[in-house]
């Protein structure tokens, strides 16, 4: 069970053996994680929704970014780690792009990083593919773009979207892409775009087509009380195992329990 990269995750696809992937953001989650034998570990944007509380991705920053990445790689984790862009670190220019997805690497110790957008990010991708970066691309639904999509909605459910979805994963593909996210689109769409591309499509409310899966692990977990899309499946409830841990604390120290003679020093 040796370090997993980008080839292994490639010849994934050819094998016809599904690709597994979580967010974490932090140690324990990533011991864990990778124990159970999962194939990419991605600290995602979403950091700043489900451990950070802001309402949407747009506050992360890079340093935030670097932190969370730092804390997963310390787990010395077999699982491919990629860690997100977040918004204002690549869409200004190819040079701040490049420099953003170096001090992933870099200071966070990421082996891989990923953007959201298509065509448009095509030069993005290849300039920061050309630094030895591999890039994971992102398109459909993309949480930084909510102000344009006017929330988070499905997206190419109409023909002429879809072709320009299928037109973005060739293009991202073309630039150096060595995965592509699909979130939010329809399963039809998700499996032509599969079927199209020869990288893996790593899919999230895009349908069981895909090359790959990845899930947020707080929405896996139940922990992620806010909102909870249709894509979500709750494999676990960890905050009724939270809330009944910390209340039997609370019940134990009120009532002079905890600490009893076993948990102290003579
Ligand atoms: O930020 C994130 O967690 C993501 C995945 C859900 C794809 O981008
Ligand atoms: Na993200």
């Amino acid at each position: 069970n040796r370090k997993k990269t980008i080839l292994d995750i490639q010849k994934m696809k050819a094998a016809g053996e599904k690709i597994t992937v979580l967010t974490s953001y932090d140690y324990p989650f990533t011991r864990i994680m990778d124990d159970c034998g999962i194939d990419m570990i991605l600290i995602g944007d979403s950091v700043g929704v489900v451990f950070s509380g802001y309402d949407n991705t747009l506050p992360v920053t890079v340093d935030e970014m670097v932190y969370h990445t730092r804390a997963v790689v310390r787990a010395r984790p077999k699982a491919l780690v990629i860690a997100d862009m977040p918004f204002l670190s690549y869409q200004t220019d190819v040079r701040d792009a490049r420099l953003n997805a170096g001090r992933l690497v870099k200071e966070g110790g990421a082996e891989a990083v990923k953007l959201e957008g298509g065509a448009h990010v095509a030069d993005t991708i290849r300039a920061i593919v050309d630094m030895d970066i591999p890039v994971m691309a992102h398109i459909g639904l993309t949480p930084q773009s909510i102000h344009r999509m006017g929330g988070y909605k499905v997206q190419g459910k109409k023909e002429e979207q879809a072709q320009r979805l299928l037109d973005d994963a060739k293009a991202v593909e073309e630039a150096g892409a060595f995965a592509v996210t699909l979130e939010g689109i329809p399963l039809r769409l998700a499996e032509r775009i599969t079927a199209e591309l020869s990288i893996p499509t790593i899919g999230i409310g895009a349908g069981p087509h895909c090359d790959g899966q990845v899930l947020v692990i707080h929405d896996i977990l139940g922990l992620c009380e806010k909102y909870s899309p249709k894509f979500v499946k709750r494999y676990g409830d960890a905050n009724a195992l939270i809330t009944s841990a910390v209340s039997s604390y609370i019940a134990e120290v009120k009532k002079g329990e905890f600490p009893d003679e076993g948990h102290s020093f003579s």
